[in-house]
């Protein structure tokens, strides 16, 4: 006992100063490098190596060795300084880091126009434009009695969500992206388990249905913008989260091919969902406003984009997401696993 508390104590003098005290935390901070600012085109496809980078090292008035020399690319050092300067001028975020110890320092990133990079929930180069030529009309037909429960299940389902919303299309959509989000994650988690029980590849399955997953809820950081959940809704998200959450779960282990197939079927109804959300707004029944920022960035939307541009990618991103579930529950009705056939990595 007195032991350990011994080692306990020496252990406290010899990390404690380390861990708490500020000065110390900051002479690690000082030794990291410094920060460079990112300059990157919306416009471009959002692959990392794709992307138009200069780095200019943080507070060097001399041009950076990628810089340097070239008159022309001094011009470009002098706009880049410019940027550098406007991006160190946005106000540092509530929390401030308190310790920098872990050498854990984000690069400051701005778009090529030389605005700053406002959000922290995605990255520049996961901002996409969306495929919006892709047929909304493709539908499967149920044949067998798995597809049929399917189809009539998700149909069912539409009665009680229709009775609920109306036509009150901005909540109906923020309210149903909070369910939309679960299947992708679910599925992820449960092939990224088997793929260690098991020590074999997923053939990108694990990552498709997690970008499944961050794209629904990137449409939920959307609409959210647009219409704020009140209290009893919230109260509804919990619950349905509950059990939709444990249903799915329970679906997927029993029958991946009807857990992606019901996927399939509620996609198919997003896309109506949409459609009809689209009607309202070009009626006027919905006052079609300026998109939210966050949906213009994710998006690579035009600045004066409206919310009508935000429905029409969005019930693009939908029509993806079912032909992605139905591509994966056809493969296991051929007596296949996904990882035979590889993911529609990066379909949008
Ligand atoms: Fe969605
Ligand atoms: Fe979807």
């Amino acid at each position: 006992m007195t032991s350990s508390r011994m080692t306990g104590s020496a252990l406290f003098r010899h990390l404690g100063p380390r861990l708490f005290s500020a000065a110390s935390a900051s002479r690690a901070a000082a030794s990291v490098e410094p920060s460079y600012t990112l300059l990157l085109s919306p416009s471009r496809p959002p692959a990392p190596l794709l992307l138009r980078l200069l780095a200019v090292r943080m507070g060097s008035t001399s041009a950076s060795p990628v810089l340097g020399g070239d008159p022309k690319k001094e011009d470009e050092a002098k706009s880049a300084a410019d940027v550098e300067k406007e991006v160190a001028a946005v106000p540092p975020p509530e929390h401030k880091l308190v310790s920098r110890y872990w050498g854990i320092d984000r690069y400051k990133i701005a778009k090529e126009d030389g605005t700053p990079w406002r959000w922290t929930c995605f990255m520049p180069w996961e901002a996409y434009k969306s495929d919006t030529s892709i047929d909304l009309k493709k539908h499967h037909v149920p044949t067998t009695i798995l597809d049929k429960i399917a189809y009539w299940l998700v149909k069912t389902l539409r009665f009680p969500t229709d009775i609920f919303f109306q036509r009150r299309y901005g909540c109906r959509a923020m309210m149903l992206e909070t369910v939309a989000a679960v299947p992708g994650m679910v599925g992820g988690m449960l092939l990224h388990l088997r793929s260690l029980r098991r020590f074999e590849h997923s053939g990108g399955w694990i990552r498709a249905l997690m970008e499944e997953a961050e794209n629904e809820r990137m449409h939920l950081m959307t609409f959210m913008e647009v219409a704020q959940p009140r209290w009893y809704e919230r109260a509804l998200v919990l619950a349905v989260q509950g059990i939709f959450f444990n249903a799915y779960f329970l679906g997927y282990l029993i029958s991946p091919k009807f857990a992606h197939r019901v996927v399939g079927y509620l996609e198919e109804e997003a896309i109506h969902s949409y459609t009809e959300f689209l009607k309202d707004l070009e009626d006027g029944k919905i006052q079609n406003g300026p998109a939210p920022a966050i949906a213009i960035d994710y998006w690579c939307l035009p600045p004066d984009a409206t919310l009508k541009d935000v429905v029409i990618v969005v019930r693009a991103d939908e029509a993806h997401h079912r032909d992605v579930n139905h591509f994966a529950s056809d493969i296991h009705y051929q007596g296949l696993e996904l990882k035979s056939t590889p993911a529609p990595l990066g379909y949008h």
